[in-house]
């Protein structure tokens, strides 16, 4: 089905109402842009664990983000990769040892989610997956279901804030191919959660144009294509509702405007960009501040941030008038 560009939409709303002063950011509906906590508050716990998002809920976070892969008996859990050697303890558990295996979309032998049960994946705990960052919460948290994400969220909303999630759905074709799928159960719990409209605070995000066609067809839920590099919008716009591309493409590195963020707002997408990370700089900025700064400038609708603390304070120190 053909999408109603939610921003396009969002802007004629805007410019019937008297608040003209959100017409002063540079995005698609005036408004200041979202502050997206990848994978929680992963900059400081480990990633995609209920702790790593209730703290980005407490940071402020406008939106948590889960990526989400599939148990072998089909439920929904949040990890960022297929394998689970990286970013859970997997590799000290003897009863597991003889799961460990090849796959041909993987370099060396690992453990992968697709061969473990929910009740098996829920003897696991969450490590920190990246050099530098304190290791000091490893082996405490368990692997988080969709379900208990819903629930962390419904429980934090209040009358004031409404808590967005952004759920990527990870290496879908993969899990097709030993006959799992995303999309039923996703959309299925986030009905039963009340999301069921394109005013819903939800995206759905990932980097499968094909699976995203799918899910067009079953939702009007927001959907957000990822691309590493310069897509056709015109073409994807047929689908989706924004691009979350790699950061890099909309900035060269003389510092200047690709004009990547002008073309897609020209299609009606959003353009969400990944991944900001205060203890991983862009070489082509000082400092994250400066780096935060060049974008919000560009025009973009929202951020992807492992310390989603410091892009508030960026955004919110920012005057898009200067
Ligand atoms: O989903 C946005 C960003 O997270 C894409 O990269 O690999 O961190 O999921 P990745
Ligand atoms: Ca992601």
């Amino acid at each position: 089905m053909m999408r109603i560009k939610f921003a396009l939409l969002a802007l004629t709303l805007v410019s019937c109402s008297s608040e003209m002063n959100k017409m002063d950011w540079k995005t698609l509906s005036g408004d200041a842009p979202i502050v997206i906590a990848h994978r929680g508050a992963s900059g400081i716990l480990p990633e995609h664990t209920l702790a790593a998002y209730e703290r980005a809920i407490e940071m402020g976070a406008d939106y948590i983000e889960p990526d989400l892969v599939i148990t072998k008996d089909g439920h929904l859990v949040a990890r960022h990769d297929r394998y689970l050697s990286g970013s859970t303890n997997v590799s000290d558990k003897a009863e597991f040892a003889d799961r460990r295996r090849s796959d041909p979309a993987h370099t060396g032998l690992d453990w992968f989610v697709e061969d473990f049960t929910l009740a098996e994946i829920k003897t696991l705990k969450a490590r920190q997956p990246r050099d530098g960052r304190s290791k000091t919460f490893d082996d405490q948290y368990e692997i988080p279901t969709f379900q208990e994400i819903l629930n962390l969220v419904a429980s934090r909303n209040t009358a004031a804030r409404q808590i967005g999630i952004y759920p990527e759905t990870k290496q879908p074709a993969a899990f097709a191919r030993v006959g799992l799928s995303h999309d039923e159960s996703l959309l299925n719990l986030l009905a039963l959660y009340g999301y069921d409209d394109a005013d819903a605070p939800i995206f759905i995000q990932s980097f499968e144009l094909e699976n995203l066609k799918r899910l067009n067809e079953l939702t009007d839920l927001k959907l957000i294509f990822l691309t590493q590099s310069l897509p056709d919008f015109g073409l994807i716009a047929e689908t989706v509702d924004g691009v979350g591309p790699y950061k890099k493409p909309l900035i060269g590195k003389d510092g200047v405007d690709t004009g990547f963020v002008k073309e897609a707002h020209s299609a009606g997408l959003a353009v969400h960009p990944w991944t900001f990370r205060d203890d991983q700089l862009d070489e082509t900025f000082a400092d994250i501040e400066t780096e935060m700064k060049a974008y919000y400038e560009l025009g973009v609708d929202g951020v992807f941030s492992d310390f989603a603390d410091t892009a508030i304070r960026v955004r919110d120190a920012f005057d898009p008038n200067e």
